[in-house]
């Protein structure tokens, strides 16, 4: 067996118990008096008014506040310390007066969720991700920053970083997909972007809240808010490590998660809020709960209102959203001694100090100015950055030579999809301007001769059409007036397109998932094209015209008829704002595709979960050989993806030489580099992302085939070669083993490099 090295686990603050514990002095004895003296002028119930946080009445962005307001009411009496959703300047400074005007005179904090940008919308957190450019995701958090600062929001929830191994799943679309080191990488570049890189907070900096935490990605089934039965090992190696590093970089705070985990809820689990997140790795902001989370674990079946409320304060939840479970059993519980005055002082001083970082107290009025709110928002520049990072997002899955087309091409553009300005906002957009979205049809008609069929219905089952387009609508406004659907008849759709295809050079069909279909309560158990466009896209291949398959999507798709049939694909996910013209940009050759994935796109929805990083089982299958019994695998699908995490093709080509370690062995505390040559083999300059993995061949716990653990994205011009240098040290090789202890076990690894996760190339470095 071999020697366990605990790897500087002290330092990393990974061991429970041997960082700093909640409720302790902060590093700021001036904020300390400011808030001893603040706490000392308040009653309890202004104390329990500060955990409360509610939505702005009616998701405002037009109203003026009024008395009869139900937060007007609630801050007159002293009951709230934030609310969230609105972006309305004037709003937000009238209810602002009124909280500083009322019982201790305490400023508001005013949340939203700003996810990929306000309004200038970047691509969907997922295309994002598929980057692989943090860099790039930090400079959209911070133009998302600026212009949600500017109308009056200094508190955003984001990142959400929920590592998420299951396409059924609607909120992959929400975070940056499947592996944790990469996962990682890009939360800390969002929590630097919203928050700024300095420590403190100016005007155009805003709070962030790391969500959900945790392990919300991991609902059984991909059913959303289904429970997750993750073991404590697992949770810690493949999900945890994004909520980590969002909390080393500075996050300001976190949103507890729906799910359960370990048989407790996440908005009362002491191991996770307490015992992880703030005594192991340091965190001292404070926690939300999800929206109605904390009245939802009454569901969950864990006590009343008033127990689930006090369990949830004791855990370590400081303010619970849209409850009413804290402002209205806490006090009782605190006369029947279910709880202490300790419990509720400790939750208000965070979110007094949160308060305090931002320069509420100094100036309530500090991110309410009406002239930044009409001058920072939606600008030239930032629209201009939305397309550029929009074009490092769209991800070429197939290409047999059609692409990159010629300006001055004679396009039909075709599809439920093609001007559809909301599905390029995507989910979780709701401050932008989907109107304004630049469509695909409008993006391309600028470039070339270009005309347009709708070609199709989305579903053939009109009611679950409807209920996708407008169930939440009907939810929250019954009466609204719903649009006929399927008015005119698909045959007659599909024959449209047919024959704007037939005087075209080549068709582009748009087609995939309207914003609905992904997000928030949207999993789906077929992930397959919809029935209506995929009898769509079976027309125009009979056509005999080349077709180029522009996928909207906000997850991975199981795309088997369309990988075979079609000429090109370009997955654009919902690319924002200025998606029309990035995706022109790359159809037409003006920018090479240089995403690639960040999850596994499946071959059949029975193979779900699947990831890259699975562990070997004691009966092997090869991932694209054919059913052999008694080995793992199905009889009647490979076990291998349709396309694999890292996947995504060029314009040009590129080559990868063996790659090479600095040593072939390495001791404990010292270093390798590993390094790979690339030759650009094709004839157009472009981006490539170089990928490292590991392989930990003998460990005392069993080990992924394979872990990510390194990636730089490298400019290489036509003919030209670019060596690429990975570090490696016990850092990287560690794990956390079964007793949960980060160690990095002596003995075989294989450091693997390659253009994504299956084509790679190996050297083994044994470490002693
Ligand atoms: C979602 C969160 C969101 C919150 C507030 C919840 O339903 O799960 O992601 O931040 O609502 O809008």
């Amino acid at each position: 067996m071999k020697k366990i090295i605990i790897w500087a686990a002290a330092a990393l603050g990974i061991l429970s118990g041997c960082a700093s514990g909640s409720g302790s002095a902060s590093k700021d004895a001036k904020m300390d008096r400011f808030i001893d003296n603040l706490m000392g002028k308040m009653t309890l119930e202004q104390k329990i008014g500060q955990l409360n946080l509610h939505s702005a009445s009616g998701f405002v962005s037009a109203l003026r506040v009024t008395e009869e307001d139900e937060n007007v009411k609630l801050l007159r009496a002293g009951k709230l310390g934030g609310i969230y959703g609105s972006g309305n300047v004037e709003y937000l400074r009238d209810i602002q007066k009124i909280a500083m005007e009322s019982g201790a005179g305490i400023p508001l904090i005013t949340g939203m969720d700003v996810i990929h940008g306000y309004q200038t919308v970047f691509p969907v957190p997922l295309a994002l991700s598929t980057s692989w450019n943090p860099e790039m995701v930090e400079k959209t958090a911070r133009i998302a920053a600026k212009e949600a600062s500017a109308s009056g929001i200094n508190w955003v929830f984001s990142p959400m970083v929920d590592i998420c191994r299951d396409a059924r799943w609607g909120r992959i679309v929400e975070g940056g997909g499947e592996d944790p080191f990469l996962g990682g990488e890009l939360a800390k570049a969002y929590v630097y972007g919203y928050q700024g890189r300095d420590g403190v907070y100016d005007n155009t900096d805003v709070m962030t809240c790391v969500k959900h935490y945790a392990l919300y990605g991991g609902a059984e089934a991909g059913r959303d808010y289904n429970s997750v039965f993750l073991s404590r090992q697992e949770a810690l190696n493949g999900y945890l490590r994004p909520y980590q590093q969002a909390a080393y970089a500075g996050a300001a705070s976190y949103m507890s998660s729906f799910n359960e985990f370990e048989g407790i809820p996440a908005t009362m689990n002491t191991y996770l809020m307490d015992e992880l997140l703030r005594k192991a790795w340091g965190f001292d902001g404070f926690i939300v709960s999800d929206a109605t989370a904390v009245l939802e674990e009454v569901a969950h079946g864990i006590g009343d209102l008033q127990e689930v409320s006090a369990r949830s304060l004791q855990a370590g939840l400081d303010m619970d959203m849209n409850s009413d479970g804290f402002v209205g059993t806490l006090e009782k519980s605190l006369q029947e001694g279910r709880i202490s005055k300790a419990d509720i002082d400790r939750a208000c001083r965070r979110i007094l100090e949160a308060k305090y970082k931002l320069g509420l107290f100094d100036d309530p009025y500090k991110y309410l100015d009406p002239e930044r709110a009409a001058k920072d928002v939606y600008t030239p520049e930032h629209r201009a950055f939305a397309r550029e990072a929009a074009r490092e997002c769209l991800v070429l899955l197939k290409n047999d030579g059609v692409l990159p087309l010629r300006k001055g091409t004679r396009v039909a553009v075709v599809g439920p999809l093609a001007k559809n300005g909301e599905a390029m906002a995507g989910s979780w957009s709701m401050s932008s301007h989907n109107a304004e979205s630049v469509s695909l049809f409008q993006g391309i008609s600028e470039v070339t001769p270009a005309t347009y069929a709708e070609g199709s219905w989305l579903f053939k089952d009109k009611d679950l059409e409807e209920s996708i387009l407008y169930g939440m609508i009907k939810y929250f406004a019954p009466n609204y007036p719903i649009p006929e659907l399927h008015t005119v008849p698909q045959q007659k759709l599909v024959a449209d397109a047919v024959a704007k295809a037939r005087q075209a050079d080549v068709v582009i069909a748009c087609v995939g998932e309207v914003a609905n279909m992904n997000g928030e309560g949207a999993s789906r158990t077929d992930i397959s094209m919809p029935d209506a466009q995929l009898e769509l896209l079976k027309a125009l291949k009979a056509t005999g015209k080349p077709v180029v398959m522009v996928l909207v999507t906000g997850r991975p798709l199981t795309l088997n008829w369309e990988a075979e049939n079609m000429d090109a694909i370009l997955n654009v996910w919902s690319p924002g704002s200025e998606g029309g013209h990035a995706v022109a940009d790359v159809l037409f050759g003006d920018y090479a595709p240089s995403a690639k994935l960040t999850t596994t796109f499946p071959r059949a929805v029975g193979q779900l979960p699947l990831y890259y990083n699975h562990k070997s089982t004691g009966r092997p299958h090869p991932d694209y050989e054919p059913y052999r019994k008694f080995t793992s695998c199905y009889i009647d699908e490979l076990n291998g993806p349709l396309y694999p995490f890292g996947f995504g093709l060029s314009y040009t080509t590129f080559e990868y030489s063996p790659v090479t370690l600095s040593a072939a062995e390495m001791p404990l505390s010292g270093s390798v580099t590993a390094s790979v040559t690339v030759t650009n083999t094709g004839s157009r300059d472009a981006d490539e992302i170089v990928q490292l993995y590991i392989h930990d061949i003998y460990a005392t716990s069993t080990r992924p085939v394979k872990e990510l653990k390194g990636f730089k994205k490298v400019h290489i011009a036509a003919g030209q070669s670019v060596k690429v240098d990975f570090t490696l040290t016990a850092e990287e090789l560690s794990y956390y083993n079964h007793d949960c202890n980060w160690v990095c076990e002596p003995g075989d690894f294989e450091i693997m490099a390659g253009p994504d996760s299956e084509r790679l190339q190996k050297a083994v470095l044994t470490v002693k």
